[in-house]
């Protein structure tokens, strides 16, 4: 595996419409792209910045995979992504040096991407995102 840079941020907004506002009309980043990925229940807006992303996560219905983190910690930074490649093989390195995936394989992403999830407490309170691909 190999990490190539930051990704993304991950921040979880109850209304995406409103929160994007800050992003587009007052830092005036106009490169969004929306997207619904219903497997997992959100509506995700990807804002390009440079390199970079921000990217904004909006429940579609109340079993939404980040539902339970606005319920329990309201709007806020929710995961740090990074592009990688060979996403494959971090399920079983992860595993080796004991940190912990929250899935056997990677899933489906925003933009035909696949991302896989590290648990917070193997990593000091941060969700961590793997990502491979672009959008
Ligand atoms: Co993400």
């Amino acid at each position: 595996m190999h990490v190539q840079k930051i990704d993304h941020i991950g921040i979880a907004v109850k209304n995406a419409a409103e929160r994007l506002k800050f992003y587009t009309d007052f830092l005036g980043l106009k490169d969004v792209h929306t997207e619904e990925i219903k497997e997992r229940g959100i509506r995700v807006h990807m804002i390009k910045v440079g390199e970079s992303k921000v990217e904004l996560l909006e429940p579609m219905n109340e079993q939404s995979e980040i539902s339970k983190f606005l319920e329990a910690k309201g709007e806020g930074i929710h995961h740090v992504a990074f592009n990688v490649e060979g996403i494959d093989e971090a399920v079983e390195l992860a595993k080796k040096l004991g940190f912990q995936p929250l899935s056997d394989a990677p899933r489906p992403g925003a933009g035909g991407t696949r991302v896989l999830f590290f648990h917070p407490k193997s990593v000091g309170g941060v969700l961590v995102e793997l990502v491979e691909g672009h959008h």
